[in-house]
């Protein structure tokens, strides 16, 4: 698996790091970077040995200073509605990988590099980063999910704030209104991300990705069928050996030792 715009590291633990590799031009998103994030994670998610993706920006400034403005000069739009459909394709790609993924957000995460955080199931970022929907500076609006998922992660009149004035916010900031979940010094943030993986990565897969499939259904379906959702999932769940392992190990005393099946 080798990307022309993504490194790609895999521990044996099973946790992948994927790294957009423009530190120049501040890991924007052109048309490479979109193609290769697809290929990515359609990879790693038909890999079983994959527990948990990370994903991060090369350099210390930038996780993604948004889509590649170059690319706009001479749009239409037609050309607009298919990018804006290829971009949210791709990052529902992403939210929909049967492992987690964590955005370890480096610095500016700015358009469609917030929107990119935002399909991450788990946002951790550095004190230096930013996120902001710029785009309305440039006379036109998010179009890679933006308006759909920070609205339902912040809140309307936040994420309205932020789409319609297009400042940015700091990481302080972004802890405060819950755009992460967390914040580490720069140095530190990969560790950090490392841990919360690491701790996933012992779980179930199965049960993993059926939780995964339960709390994403919350954003997309109505509260009753959510709940079925909800009962359907955890029948499949003690449908698997690794639940069977989990109530012994737990009844045993000893530590389970799941083994995805
Ligand atoms: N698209 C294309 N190129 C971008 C980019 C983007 N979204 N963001 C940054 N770059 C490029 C710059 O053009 C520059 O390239 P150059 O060295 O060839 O001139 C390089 O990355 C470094 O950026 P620079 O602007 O010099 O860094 P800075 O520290 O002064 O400012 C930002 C950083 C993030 C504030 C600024 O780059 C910016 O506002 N970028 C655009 C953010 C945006 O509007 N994103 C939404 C797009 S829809």
């Amino acid at each position: 698996m080798a990307y022309s715009s993504l490194l790609l590291e895999v521990d044996e633990r099973g946790i992948a790091l994927v790294t957009i590799n423009r530190p120049d031009k501040l890991n924007a998103l052109n048309r490479a970077v979109i193609d290769d994030l697809e290929d990515c994670f359609q990879d790693l998610d038909s890999d079983d040995d994959i527990r948990c993706v990370i994903l991060t920006g090369a350099g210390h400034k930038a996780f993604a200073a948004g889509a590649d403005i170059q690319m706009f000069r001479d749009m239409g739009e037609e050309d607009a509605v298919s990018f804006a459909r290829r971009g949210q394709n791709v990052f529902n790609i992403i939210e929909q990988c049967t492992m987690p993924v964590i955005a370890a957000v480096n610095g500016f995460a700015l358009g469609g590099g917030c929107e990119l955080a935002l399909a991450c199931h788990i946002r951790i970022a550095s004190e230096n980063a930013q996120f902001g929907q710029p785009e309305i500076n440039l006379g036109i609006l998010p179009g890679f999910g933006g308006t759909q998922r920070l609205p339902r992660i912040v809140g309307p009149g936040i994420a309205a704030e932020m789409i319609l004035t297009g400042e940015r916010v700091s990481a302080s900031r972004a802890f405060e209104i819950g755009l992460v979940n967390r914040v580490s010094s720069p140095d530190a943030l990969i560790k950090d991300a490392r841990a919360v993986a690491a701790v996933i990565a012992e779980k179930a897969p199965l049960a993993i990705a059926y939780a995964i499939e339960a709390f994403r259904a919350a954003d997309e379906i109505n509260f009753e069928e959510g709940l079925e959702r909800e009962v359907q999932l955890f029948g499949r769940a003690f449908g698997t050996q690794d639940a069977v392992e989990g109530v012994s190990a737990f009844l045993e005393k000893r530590k389970p030792k799941f083994t995805g099946a």
